[in-house]
């Protein structure tokens, strides 16, 4: 294979910025876009010199290697099994979905289609992640605490339960993935919302949100979420173990260990999110198998953040378990 062809559905915010770091890429063409409203898709063809076409069959048919599908929560599902049963390598934006049943399909027909997959858990390829990673790697961590104290992101479909799921799975399901990864499986959840929308047109997701979290090896953490503030004001999660305290947002990681004192590495935000277009890259010419995130991990993501919207909506704990039942 010369290079990859690649692409995109839905033309918004999230695949430009992957557009502008593929076309860097010296071994990435660009080739489609196809975008429910066409002024998008034909505005982001003629910057960047790509076909637009109608729909995903005609971006299939243009004989791209791999499709990037960056659309909102609730258009995920069918995309993505189009894109399995033509046997193209895919990259899904996260969260890959609404709920947890869409995704489960979806998980199996692109596993049984064996091909490449990779989520938009960008974090994964952070340098500080790893640092923390290997902080963490003798010891128990016991305590997580995350956060997502932010503002209203620029898209109208956000404020709406029906179209993003609400907070927590629409954005600060990448501190739950992060959690996962530096603490293990989460066990069981119990989550409450506000009830209260912040100020938007139309707006019916909680404006703040708690979430108690229990690991699968004993661990207990929270995560706080709010989208109240004008500003992004603290995005993050902290672990502790004895005498160990990590923090990582997605520019520092700090490590503070016995005596208290701290190891402070600076990072580029922009470096994990190049990476984790490189490694999709790489995988689908063939050239390694670096991919930190891929569709059936996003998986087990998706369940834990769907059982926080379920427990938030029925006010009760929600085991994780008992959830994968209920939605299978
Ligand atoms: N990993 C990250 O850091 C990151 C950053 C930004 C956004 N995202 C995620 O990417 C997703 C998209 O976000 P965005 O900011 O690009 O939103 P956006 O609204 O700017 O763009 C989404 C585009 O998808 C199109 N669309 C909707 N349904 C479609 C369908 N069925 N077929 C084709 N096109 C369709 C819309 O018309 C729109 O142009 C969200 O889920 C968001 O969470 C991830």
């Amino acid at each position: 294979m010369p290079g990859c062809r690649i692409g995109f559905v839905g033309a918004g915010g999230v695949a430009a910025r992957h557009a502008d770091t593929l076309a860097a890429f010296g071994d990435v063409e660009l080739v489609a876009v196809t975008d429910v409203d066409g002024r998008r898709a034909r505005a982001f063809a003629e910057e960047r010199g790509v076909r637009a076409v109608p729909g995903v069959e005609q971006l299939i048919d243009t004989g791209v290697d791999a499709v990037y599908v960056c659309v909102p929560p609730f258009s995920h599902g069918p995309v993505e099994k189009a894109v399995a049963a033509a046997g193209l390598a895919v990259f899904v934006e996260k969260p890959i979905g609404l709920d947890c049943g869409e995704a489960e399909q979806t998980a199996r027909l692109l596993e049984e289609a064996g091909v490449v997959t990779s989520a938009g858990y960008h974090w994964r390829y952070s340098d500080g992640v790893t640092r923390a990673r290997e902080a963490v790697r003798d010891t128990s961590v016991r305590l997580a605490v995350g956060a997502w104290l932010d503002k209203v992101p620029p898209v109208r479909w956000w404020t709406s339960r029906a179209q993003s799921g609400g907070q927590v799975v629409e954005q600060a399901v990448h501190v739950l993935d992060l959690a996962r990864l530096m603490v293990g499986e989460v066990v069981e959840v119990h989550a409450m919302g506000d009830g209260q929308p912040p100020d938007a047109p139309g707006a019916d997701v909680d404006g703040a949100t708690v979430v108690n979290l229990r690991f699968a090896g004993g661990a207990v953490g929270t995560l706080a979420a709010t989208c109240l503030l004008g500003w992004k004001h603290r995005v993050g999660l902290e672990v502790y173990a004895a005498d160990l305290a990590v923090s990582i947002t997605e520019d520092a990681v700090e490590v503070a260990g016995r005596s208290g004192e701290s190891e402070v590495r600076r990072l580029d935000p922009a470096l994990a999110k190049q990476a984790a277009d490189r490694a999709f890259v790489d995988a689908v010419l063939g050239r390694g198998g670096n991919i930190r995130a891929p569709y059936a991990d996003a998986v087990r993501t998706q369940r834990l953040a769907c059982a926080v919207a379920d427990s938030a909506a029925r006010g009760v704990a929600v085991k994780l378990e008992e959830h994968a039942h209920a939605s299978g």
